[in-house]
């Protein structure tokens, strides 16, 4: 596998891969890889001529208060993951690298509404940070796809929004959430997690399912079911932040006459704030 720190580098490599007319898959990841991303290189990599995955912490997402220092930092143990599932070029760029000396004066993108809500709220800065890391990558890259995971499923909104909004060229795809066992949702989070946590952050999957259930079974009354997950979490020991039934392209709050929805959630097991969604359509 060829590993890249440097943009001019990684441009020479590019050249040569777009002479031999090659199609590009990128897969951006902040590292701490697990079957989840995996999924996503498998995805790339049967579509794609070549893929670029890149391991880039980015600081522009984590908000002041927020695990940035303490995120899972693996790259030995991600360099081999990448190796062993047939990963031919990884991008790894340093913090200077991408933002030169201060990251305080690095142009910044919102995407506007789709940002604002659910883990906009909790997160005011979060999705600029991942709008302007994303459309930088994919600016350096330039690949014909880039494949990001639905767990995130308002960052994949946003993403899909940026890309409309300013015209680049390239397809956005979503590859599905990876669950382990019980039904929880993978994440690099998750290596915050006790053993007696794990077990409570099932509940969040299940959570999700009974919802969907009820929706299913033609309970129309979101807004009412809102609140009974919510009190389902806190009675399994969770702090929920927002449970939302939405439509599932806007994401505004979902009606009755809505056929695609999805139902977003966030919730802290202890101080670790776990997100889940599940989609849900109501056509026959
Ligand atoms: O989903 C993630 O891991 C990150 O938000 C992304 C898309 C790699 C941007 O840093």
């Amino acid at each position: 596998m060829k590993v890249f720190n440097s943009i001019a580098e990684l441009h020479l490599e590019l050249e040569t891969i777009r002479l031999a007319k090659k199609s590009i898959g990128l897969v951006p990841t902040m590292g701490n890889l697990h079957a989840g991303h995996l999924a996503l290189l498998k995805e790339a990599l049967s579509e794609n001529d070549c893929v670029i995955s890149t391991i880039f912490v980015n600081p522009l997402q984590f908000e002041l208060n927020e695990d940035l220092q303490n995120y899972p930092r693996t790259i030995e143990e991600d360099k081999l993951k990448l190796k062993k599932a047939k990963c031919e070029y990884l991008f790894a760029p340093s913090v200077k690298e991408i933002y030169g000396h201060n990251i305080n004066y690095q142009t910044v993108i919102h995407v506007p509404d789709l940002s604002d809500n659910y883990c906009g709220r909790s997160r005011p800065s979060h999705f600029d940070g991942v709008a302007t890391i994303v459309c930088k990558l994919l600016n350096i890259v330039r690949p014909d796809t880039a494949f990001f995971g639905l767990k995130d499923y308002q960052q994949f909104l946003i993403i899909k929004k940026l890309v409309s909004d300013l015209a680049l060229n390239v397809d956005i795809r979503g590859v599905e959430i990876v669950r382990d066992s019980n039904g929880l949702a993978l994440s690099s989070r998750n290596n915050y997690l006790s053993n007696d946590d794990i077990v409570k952050a099932s509940n969040i999957y299940r959570c999700l399912q009974e919802t969907a259930g009820k929706i299913r079974d033609k309970n129309r009354d979101f807004r009412k079911i809102e609140i009974w997950a919510k009190a389902q979490l806190s009675n399994a020991g969770l702090r929920p932040d927002y449970f939302a039934i939405c439509e599932s392209h806007s994401l505004s709050p979902a009606n009755e006459n809505d056929t695609q929805l999805v139902v977003l959630t966030a919730a802290y097991v202890g101080s670790t704030r776990l997100i889940d969604n599940l989609r849900v359509s109501t056509d026959q």
